[in-house]
C-alpha cells in the first residue's frame, strides 16, 4: 500500500485539478420538501447526481473522489428514514457495481459495518472485490462514518500494533492505521446544502484542504455547480503554513 506524507509533515505538489474531493453530499431533504415531496425523494434524485459526478470527475482525471454519505450522526433519524437510505444504499451498490468496474473504478467503503444487515455487509465486500484491482478512480462511499471514530479507531489499533512505543507516537504511526490511509488528504472540501460545518465529517485529513460551501441543494449540485467549484479551487492560494513570498519565489 502506497503511503502519503501528511500535509503538516510534507507539502504536496500543487495541481490544477484536485487529486482528491471530499464532499458531504447535503440539502437533500429540503429539495424534496420544495416540491412538496417526501424527503425520501430528495436522497432518490441525489444518487443521480453522485452518478453525474464521479462521470465528471472521471473527465477531469481527478484521482480520488469521496463522498460522506451516512455520518454516524444520522441514526438519530426517523426510523424510517434510516431504513430507507440503507435500502437505497443497497440498491444503489447492486444496481451501479457493474458499471464502476466497466470503467475500471475502485469502490471502497470507509465507517463502522458492524451496525449494518449482514446483507449490506456482504454486498458491500463483494463490490469492494470485484473493483479492488481497478486504477481508476477511487470512490470512497462514507457511510456509519465519524471523524471522531476513525481518529480513535486508529489509535486503537496503533496502540495494538507497536505497544512499546506507548507516550511516544508521531504522526507517521497513527497515519497508516486511519480509514483513509491509501489516499492522499483532500485538496477539495465541498459541502453542498448551505451549511458551514464539518459535521465530524474527514476530522484528521481536512488539515489543510480548500473548503468550499455552496447553497446549492446536492440534488441540484450539476457539472456547472461542481465548475464553479473546481475553479474556486483553482484561485486559492495554498501556503501549507508559508508566506505568500515564499510561494511566488519557488515559481519564479
Ligand atoms: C443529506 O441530505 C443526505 C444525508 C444526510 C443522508 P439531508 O437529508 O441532510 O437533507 P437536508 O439537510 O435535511 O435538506
Ligand atoms: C452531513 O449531513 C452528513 C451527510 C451528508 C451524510 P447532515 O445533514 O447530517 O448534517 P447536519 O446534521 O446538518 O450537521
Ligand atoms: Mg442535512
Amino acid at each position: 500500500m502506497k503511503l502519503f506524507t501528511s500535509t503538516t509533515r510534507g507539502i504536496p505538489v500543487p495541481a490544477e485539478v484536485p487529486k482528491h474531493i471530499a464532499v458531504i453530499m447535503d440539502g437533500n431533504g429540503r429539495w424534496a420538501r420544495k416540491r412538496f415531496l417526501p424527503r425520501i425523494a430528495g436522497h432518490k434524485r441525489g444518487v443521480e447526481t453522485v452518478r453525474e459526478l464521479v462521470k465528471s470527475c472521471v473527465t477531469l482525471k481527478v484521482e480520488y473522489l469521496t463522498l460522506f454519505a451516512f455520518s454516524s450522526e444520522n441514526w438519530r433519524r426517523p426510523p424510517e428514514e434510516v431504513s430507507f437510505l440503507m435500502g437505497l444504499f443497497m440498491e444503489a451498490l447492486q444496481r451501479e457495481v457493474a458499471k464502476l468496474h466497466q470503467n475500471n473504478i475502485k469502490l471502497i467503503m470507509i465507517g463502522d459495518r458492524t451496525p449494518f444487515d449482514t446483507a449490506l455487509v456482504a454486498q458491500i465486500e463483494a463490490s469492494e472485490k470485484l473493483t479492488e484491482n481497478n486504477t481508476g478512480l477511487v470512490l470512497t462511499i462514507a457511510a456509519n462514518y465519524g471523524g471522531r471514530w476513525d481518529v480513535l479507531q486508529a489509535v486503537n489499533k496503533m496502540q495494538l500494533a507497536a505497544p512499546q512505543l506507548t507516550g511516544y507516537y508521531r504522526e507517521d504511526h497513527l497515519e497508516p492505521h486511519l480509514s483513509m490511509s491509501y489516499a492522499p488528504e483532500p485538496d477539495l472540501f465541498i459541502r453542498t446544502g448551505g451549511e458551514k460545518r464539518i459535521s465530524n465529517f474527514l476530522l484528521w485529513q481536512l488539515a489543510y484542504t480548500e473548503l468550499y460551501f455552496t447553497d446549492t441543494l446536492w440534488p441540484d449540485f450539476n457539472q456547472e455547480a461542481f465548475n464553479l467549484a473546481i475553479q474556486s479551487f483553482q484561485n486559492r492560494e495554498r501556503r501549507f503554513g508559508r508566506t505568500s513570498e515564499q510561494l511566488t519565489e519557488t515559481k519564479v
